[in-house]
């Protein structure tokens, strides 16, 4: 019914999250949507954002995915049903509750291939010995990407859990303030012979860097 009345007006429930503030989970034209208080969060321009950034990447040899941030999960949803992609994915959440809307709002309860673990990223990644043909890092608590994700630190440890031949594709801030530290971060991916693409102003909405280690 919500679905039905979508489409004359947006239909909102309002759930207090535990890091995120209140997020707003909102039927609007047929098709549910997780916002922050200032952000998309997922199933809405996030959502086509980084769908830009897949279009871009091969996913035919994909098997394993690494997802740092899962919102809604609609990443995932892209990579199934645009990209026919049926990878395993490995998704990391900070927010106990946010885990909780992916599963009961937005169906990722049953996925098989699909494991959610709740854990601040920076510490799952830390020594992680896994290695991922697929990295997406979408870490945001709002607008702001946390500030120990544009360190150095962290992103050393990206790189070592991605695969030769691995593929990386982060959302990056469009904050003003960090444009320095991401310049940073992509002269250290380059430093470890990634091949580096930046795509500025997506939708208007936000930066991606994609960075590929080479085969050998
Ligand atoms: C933009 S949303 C992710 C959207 C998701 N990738 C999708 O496709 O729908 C950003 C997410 O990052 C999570 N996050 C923020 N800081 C985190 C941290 N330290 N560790 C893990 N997740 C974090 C937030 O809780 C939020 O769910």
């Amino acid at each position: 019914m919500s679905k039905l009345f979508s489409y004359i007006f947006p239909v909102t429930k309002k759930v207090q999250s535990d890091y995120n503030g209140i997020l707003e989970i909102t039927w609007y034209n047929g098709k549910k949507h997780l916002d922050a208080p200032n952000a998309n969060y997922s199933y809405g321009n996030l959502q086509k954002v980084l769908k830009s950034g897949l279009q871009k990447i091969d996913l035919t040899n994909v098997k394993h995915v690494l997802l740092l941030g899962l919102g809604g999960g609609s990443v995932i949803e892209t990579l199934r049903c645009d990209f026919q992609c049926n990878a395993f994915v490995t998704a990391i959440e900070l927010d106990h509750k946010i885990i909780e809307i992916a599963k009961t709002e937005f169906g990722w309860a049953n996925d098989p291939n699909l494991t959610m673990v709740c854990e601040d990223a920076y510490t799952f990644i830390k020594g992680h010995k896994d290695l991922y043909d697929l990295v997406i890092v979408d870490l945001f608590i709002d607008t702001k990407v946390p500030d120990k994700f544009l360190e150095p630190a962290f992103w050393e440890d990206v790189i070592k859990v991605l695969s030769i031949g691995g593929t990386l594709l982060f959302n990056a801030s469009m904050e003003q303030n960090d444009r320095i530290k991401i310049a940073a971060i992509m002269g250290q991916l380059e430093q470890n012979s990634l091949n580096l693409q930046l795509l500025e102003n997506v939708l208007g909405i936000n930066t991606l860097v994609l960075a590929k280690k080479p085969e050998r």
